[in-house]
């Protein structure tokens, strides 16, 4: 496909300096690209906290929320407290431009992810977020950290991710400490048009 240049790229990058850089130039093309190649993940991941989450106005935080696909989905499921983070200056000026999806967007650092106090948010998405060179495995763990007991994290983990065993360890982890437990993991597609899949999953803090 024509426009596949910069999503090739995504699964391609050697340092965090090169996801930076790729997010910075893809920020003006990044919902064609995900929209040419049926990008569901998003949809997936609202649906699956719809499931756990009846409060429609809880407040939810979108980590990595990019040009805000997740925040929309979030929005189109009903949900109408969203916050947004990323790393990424120019992917959050896009998102600023879906106007009443995100209360407040923040760019964040690698070095301080996570500038809020726990107990801030009945959930936590990270949609597209959690894999190589992008947000690490430890975020799962660190992210759980962040909520009050039954809080919830709703995440992706693509097909590429998978194949890393590190990533289901820090949740297998979680549970044998009983820090959390896994309400969901399902399997499904994450991008219809580039034969990918994802796991979708929802663990609640312990
Ligand atoms: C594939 S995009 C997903 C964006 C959005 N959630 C969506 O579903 O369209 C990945 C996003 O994660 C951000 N990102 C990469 N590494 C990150 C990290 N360590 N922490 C937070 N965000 C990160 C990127 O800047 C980018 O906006």
């Amino acid at each position: 496909m024509e426009n596949d240049h910069y999503l090739k790229q995504a699964y391609k990058l050697k340092t965090e300096a090169d996801t930076l850089n790729l997010y910075e130039n893809w920020a003006d093309s990044y919902e064609r690209t995900l929209a040419d190649h049926g990008y569901v993940t998003p949809k997936r991941c609202a649906e699956a906290l719809s499931r756990h989450l009846t409060d429609v106005t809880a407040p939810i935080l979108d980590i990595g929320c990019g040009t805000g696909l997740s925040g929309l989905a979030l929005k189109n499921a009903g949900f109408s407290s969203i916050d947004g983070t990323d790393v990424s200056a120019t992917m959050i000026d896009k998102a600023r431009l879906h106007k009443g999806v995100y209360k407040t967007l923040q760019l964040t650092t690698l070095s301080h992810p996570f500038p809020f106090v726990k107990g801030k948010y009945a959930a936590i998405t990270a949609m597209g977020v959690i894999a190589d060179k992008h947000a690490p495995p430890e975020t799962i763990s660190q992210l759980i950290d962040k909520l009050d007991k039954d809080g919830l994290l709703v995440f992706s983990l693509n097909n590429h991710t998978l194949e890393n065993p590190t990533y289901e360890a820090e949740i297998r982890k979680l549970k044998a400490e009983e820090n959390a437990c896994l309400l969901e993991a399902e399997m499904g597609p994450h991008m219809t048009g580039y034969n990918m899949t994802s796991k979708i999953c929802v663990l609640q803090a312990l």
